[in-house]
């Protein structure tokens, strides 16, 4: 979805009838863990590979059956996810930004919600279970954050695939405002920074 823009939350609740809301989330837990003995992880940042082979953020279409955007968004996670996403709630305080687009009229409103490692590797454990697995849902892969010492494998390499709509920018923007990378991160991958 080329050429989305950007609109306060206020903004997109007020647009008519003829558009649909979609919501996505980004969850993500500190990880200790050293890939190769010395690599900091630093996070677990989850993403799925779609059912369109993009990868975008796991959520979906908001629809008449739900009570709030939060109430939809909570429902996608447990058709997409399964099990494990129901011992976490993402609400209103983890909303980030809206973006609208055109053709076809779809607002998508992000999200960032903070788990604990026990509670993304539930996610991942039981993920195959979902409903939506090997339908939307092709598998669920966890973002490297760091980058490698040929500055191209990890992070540089993961953002040259395909992305879902502005999932790149949501990405790029959560990475960022949450403090993700390692300081200096955005200079040295010669990405520029996106607003804070
Ligand atoms: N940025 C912008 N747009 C996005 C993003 C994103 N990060 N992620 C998804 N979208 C768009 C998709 O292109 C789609 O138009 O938001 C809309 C809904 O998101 P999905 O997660 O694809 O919707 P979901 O409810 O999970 O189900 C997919 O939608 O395309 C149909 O028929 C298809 O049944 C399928 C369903
Ligand atoms: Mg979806």
């Amino acid at each position: 979805m080329a050429g989305m823009r950007r609109l306060e939350l206020a903004e997109a609740l007020q647009l008519g009838p003829g558009w649909r809301h979609a919501c996505h989330a980004l969850l993500y837990a500190p990880d200790p863990g050293l890939l190769f003995g010395r690599v900091p992880l630093r996070y677990a940042v989850l993403m799925q590979m779609r059912f369109d082979g993009r990868l975008g953020f796991p959520g979906g279409f908001v629809d008449l059956r739900d009570h709030s955007l939060e109430d939809g968004l909570n429902r996608e996670l447990d058709e997409e996810l399964g099990e494990a996403a129901a011992a976490f709630r993402v609400e209103r305080a983890d909303y980030r930004s809206s973006h609208a687009g055109s053709r076809p009229r779809v607002v998508v409103h992000f999200y960032t919600k903070c788990l604990t490692l026990e509670q993304l590797t539930a996610v991942e454990r039981g993920a195959p279970r979902a409903r939506d697995h090997g339908l939307e849902v092709l598998g669920l892969v966890r973002v490297p954050l760091y980058t490698l010492r040929d500055g191209v494998g990890g992070l540089p390499a993961f953002l040259e695939n395909t992305f879902i709509g502005n999932a790149r920018e949501q990405l790029l923007e959560a990475l960022q405002n949450l403090g993700l990378l390692e300081a200096g991160s955005f200079a040295r991958l010669k990405i520029s920074a996106p607003p804070p």
